[in-house]
């Protein structure tokens, strides 16, 4: 479990990574072979995640960049509401719960009680978190409007299905993220079609002015 202390140390490293890219950006010369990885600290659970996770032949899981990003929208919202659809087994979860303060709280929901099993052994000590087994699309529509400061929609409901009832929870000045939007060997027949009628849905909507939406992973937009 992340200590309070250490999320809070995570809130400052968290903005000095951002610097440091900023001042990697506008350093003549920048070597090309630069990795802002070899900057990120990964959470202290991390790695006890990753293992079983990959013992489990778990092949969803959110790649380094994707959490070190929710860790820094996370730390940038004080005593903020988290919400993430897809808990999976809890990876994107540990970076979310390193960048949050103590006054913060996430709920993080999945279906497969299996996956979920992981990030209960390892992340459900810290009691900002809830873990909650049910379907994303039934849990985002018992959900009051607006409640939200960050949604990380990684699952199919919230972002291929109830697309409205997900962003309708976010607060407006909040963030819905999504990724995994370019081909993956993973993806299911079929999936690739949803992709752009996603990304129109997303422009057509005409969403309140101050609601930011990025797409991260291999795919911004
Ligand atoms: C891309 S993975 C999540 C990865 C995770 N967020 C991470 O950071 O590693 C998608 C997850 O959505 C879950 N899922 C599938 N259908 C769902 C549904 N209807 N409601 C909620 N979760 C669902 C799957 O069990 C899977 O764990």
């Amino acid at each position: 479990m992340e200590g309070h202390g250490e999320s809070s140390a995570n809130v400052h490293r968290s903005y000095v990574l951002s610097l440091l890219w900023l001042q990697y950006l506008t350093m003549p010369n920048s070597p090309s072979s630069f990795n802002e990885l070899d900057f990120v600290q990964n959470p202290s659970v991390l790695e006890q995640i990753v293992s079983r996770t990959e013992l489990l032949g778990f092949n969803m899981a959110s790649e380094p960049k994707t959490g070190a990003l929710l860790r820094t929208l996370a730390a940038s919202k004080c005593g903020g509401r988290f919400l993430e659809l897809g808990t999976g087994t809890g990876i994107a979860t540990a970076w979310l719960l390193a960048g949050m303060d103590a006054a913060s709280t996430l709920i993080s929901v999945d279906t497969d009680a299996s996956v979920q099993e992981v990030a209960r052994d390892f992340l459900g000590g810290d009691r900002r978190l809830t873990l909650v087994l049910e379907d994303g699309l039934e849990f985002l529509r018992k959900e009051p409007t607006g409640v939200y400061d960050l949604v990380f929609a990684d699952a199919m409901p919230g972002k291929y299905d109830g697309l409205r009832d997900c962003l309708r929870v976010v607060k407006p000045g909040g963030f819905y993220i999504i990724d995994d939007m370019l081909p993956q060997p993973n993806w299911p027949e079929g999936h690739a079609e949803k992709i752009p009628v996603l990304i129109q849905a997303l422009s057509l909507l005409g969403l309140p002015g101050n609601l930011h939406h990025l797409c991260l992973g291999r795919n911004v937009i």
